[in-house]
């Protein structure tokens, strides 16, 4: 299928639109306010972040806020994205593969549509930790309301906030790496919205071909 609309000049192609890039940024502004505030409630060795912050207690009112404010962007991007990260069969030999990808021979790898194995991983792993989150975090957030029967969601929700957020924090440090330093042309892609065709080409070729319509184009 193609879609002209989506190649933009000077060789480049549209990857993120206005919306979904305003999106993501919410939810980096916001998470990387949570983490820090996280943290600093989490350990007194890094409490000092949240005196950096505007002190204990604002960051103590704020972090809920921002933590609603963090889902509502991951549900957005749920919302644009989740049908494109379904697993696929293609998806299954991207892992066999992954070796490869990990040692940077990209023409040994099968053929990534828009998101690769990898992506979807990530964003399926960000949306259950932030879905888990919310609901461990409502409890944090209001203990006083759950009754004394069910008092176990509140020492639940001890464990399983932290424990979500060590998950992610595990994803945002890969996240960063990728986006920034191993998949050069990628950052541009949340900034300015387009990457170079030889980008689309090297890392996300199946995309490449359904946006200009052209399944036999050479790969490089
Ligand atoms: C400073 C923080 C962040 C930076 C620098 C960053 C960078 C990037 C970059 C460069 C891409 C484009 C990758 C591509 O299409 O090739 C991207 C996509 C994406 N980002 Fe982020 N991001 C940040 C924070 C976050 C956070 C907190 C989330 C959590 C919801 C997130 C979720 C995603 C998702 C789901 C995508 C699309 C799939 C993917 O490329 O992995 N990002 N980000």
């Amino acid at each position: 299928m193609s879609h002209p609309e989506q190649i933009i000049p000077h060789g480049h192609i549209l990857r993120y639109n206005l919306r979904e890039r305003l999106t993501h940024w919410v939810a980096a502004a916001s998470y990387m306010y949570l983490l820090a505030t996280g943290l600093a409630f989490w350990s007194p060795w890094l409490f000092w972040m949240a005196v950096i912050l505007g002190g204990a207690p604002v960051s103590r009112i704020l972090h809920p806020w921002a933590g609603l404010i963090f889902f509502a962007s991951v549900w957005m991007m749920y919302v644009m994205w989740a049908p494109q990260m379904k697993h696929t069969d293609a998806d299954r030999k991207w892992w066999a593969a992954v070796r490869y990808y990990s040692t940077n021979q990209d023409d040994k790898m099968p053929p990534a549509g828009r998101y690769n194995a990898g992506q979807k991983f990530l964003f399926w792993g960000f949306f259950w930790s932030a879905v888990a989150l919310l609901a461990s975090g409502v409890v944090l957030w209001f203990p006083e309301y759950i009754p004394w029967n069910l008092r176990f969601l509140r020492y639940l929700s001890i464990l399983i906030h932290p424990a979500a957020a060590l998950f992610t924090i595990g994803l945002f440090m890969i996240h960063l790496y990728m986006g920034i330093f191993a998949e050069r042309g990628a950052f541009g892609s949340v900034i300015r919205g387009d990457v170079s065709i030889a980008f689309a080409k090297r890392y996300h070729p199946g995309w490449y071909d359904e946006i200009v319509g052209e399944s036999s184009s050479p790969r490089k």
